[in-house]
């Protein structure tokens, strides 16, 4: 496994968006965490911060953008 030194970018999230139905979830969003970061979602409640978590675990699979986790999509 290739080491990251701190400040890589080990998480790539870009341009997610994710709709059920008629209902805009996640529009265009992106972040990245870095080697050695800790970063936290906040919104209120129906933000789409369960979303977010969700296509970033698999069990969603977002309508736009990519996901890139320590190289792999
Ligand atoms: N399985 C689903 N089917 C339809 N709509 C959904 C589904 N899951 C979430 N939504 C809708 O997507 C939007 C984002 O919801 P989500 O649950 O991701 O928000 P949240 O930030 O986690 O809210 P909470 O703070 O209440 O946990 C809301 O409008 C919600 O009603
Ligand atoms: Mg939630």
């Amino acid at each position: 496994m290739t080491s990251k030194k701190i400040g890589d970018v080990i998480l790539d999230v870009k341009n997610i968006s994710l709709r059920f139905g008629g209902v805009k979830a996640l529009t265009d969003i992106s972040f990245n965490v870095r080697e050695h970061e800790i970063r936290s979602i906040i919104g209120p409640n129906g933000a789409g911060k369960s979303s977010m978590l969700n296509c970033i675990n698999g069990v969603y699979t977002p309508s736009e953008g990519s996901i890139t986790f320590r190289g792999k999509t």
